[in-house]
């Protein structure tokens, strides 16, 4: 019997160019290794509509595969190896939530603009969609920030609080004029007077992986590793990125290993599967590359040869991934809004 890692290649050449893989950074070394395209939030976005294949494969988490459907071509099908592969950060935002608040907010007479972190559901990026907002991802933040200010008196971030303030602090944003919401009862905790003078409302979500980094890790490491360096995502906390050397997404991190001196000592802080493959591969470079804590992202585990496998022995009778046509369209125009400010 052939291994997984045959049979995957076997049915991945019988299918040729009809069939399109795409891999997240964080996915396994055994699932990345059968991949057409890999990348970071924002180049997995910017790849969706440059494929002719029929079927596309989306190894990732769900919000991706959604973005993916939403920017597709037409007749393009999206599928996702186990759709039970969620980013919980996503799911610390209900569409129905973000828009009571957000009127809750422009009930007060400001125009907000929803400004969603591409880590939300279709129907989060379909409400920013729908009332002139738009979506960033953790590499083009700071500029989808700034233009989201732009647009109106205030705007509300959502899920990542951490992403926001990162970002926020970036753009000198005074922390006087950011506000963490109340989004309990469907917005009736909201404290009215407050946001009324912030220019950023910050959702108060986080992803746990992400938020289980802390300053204190960075600080101890220094003590007993003089000299060594540490590059963070900014899903961390606050205190997590401005104790480090570096922040920024996944393909940054990936790019500041590469371009790190040989011998060098280097601790980063985000997901495990990511962060040992940079290890080995810079290993021979006499790079020394270490998770801060080794963290992983189950979800993003979900995906693996099995599940792979079991999709492509079906893919022509499998059921594609697909939204309503409201959200389709509407998610649609916040996710091109981003791509053609950050063309
Ligand atoms: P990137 O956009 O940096 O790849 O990050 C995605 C993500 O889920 C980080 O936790
Ligand atoms: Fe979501 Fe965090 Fe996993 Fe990224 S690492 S997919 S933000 S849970």
């Amino acid at each position: 019997m052939s291994s997984l890692n045959e049979r995957i290649e076997t049915l991945r050449a019988r299918y040729g160019n009809r069939l399109a893989i795409l891999g997240h950074h964080y996915q396994s070394d055994e699932v990345i290794r059968h991949v057409d395209f890999q990348g970071d939030s924002l180049e997995l976005a910017r790849k969706i509509d440059t494929l002719s294949a029929e079927h596309v494969v989306f190894c990732g988490v769900y919000f991706m595969a959604e973005s993916a459907v939403a920017l597709a071509r037409p007749g393009q099908k999206i599928h996702i190896p186990d759709a039970q592969a969620t980013c919980p950060m996503a799911e610390m935002a209900p569409a129905q939530r973000v828009e009571d608040v957000l009127t809750a907010l422009r009930d007060d007479g400001r125009l907000v603009i929803p400004l969603a972190y591409v880590n939300s559901t279709a129907e989060v990026k379909a409400v920013c969609g729908l009332y002139g907002g738009s979506v960033c991802t953790s590499a083009n933040a700071k500029v989808m920030l700034e233009w989201a200010l732009q647009q109106g008196d205030a705007v509300l971030f959502l899920p990542d609080k951490n992403l926001g303030h990162n970002t926020a602090n970036q753009l000198n944003i005074d922390t006087t004029e950011r506000l963490e919401i109340d989004i309990r009862d469907e917005g009736r905790r909201l404290d009215h007077k407050k946001a009324q003078y912030a220019r950023l409302l910050l959702w108060p979500g986080a992803c746990a992986i992400h938020h289980g980094f802390k300053k204190s890790q960075i600080q101890a490491l220094r003590l007993a590793r003089p000299g060594v360096r540490v590059v963070v995502h900014p899903e961390c906390p606050q205190g997590v990125v401005r104790a480090a050397d570096g922040a920024g997404s996944t393909s940054y991190l990936i790019k500041y290993c590469a371009n790190a001196p040989a011998g060098a000592k280097i601790a980063v802080a985000t997901e495990c599967n990511l962060v040992n493959r940079l290890a080995a591969r810079h290993k021979a470079e006499g790079k020394e590359i270490f998770p801060l804590k080794p963290l992983a992202c189950s979800n993003m585990a979900k995906t693996n040869e099995e599940r792979l496998l079991a999709l492509l022995e079906n893919l022509d009778t499998a059921t594609p991934l697909s939204l309503s046509d409201d959200v389709t369209e509407h998610s649609r125009v916040a996710l091109e809004r981003m791509l053609r400010i950050c063309a």
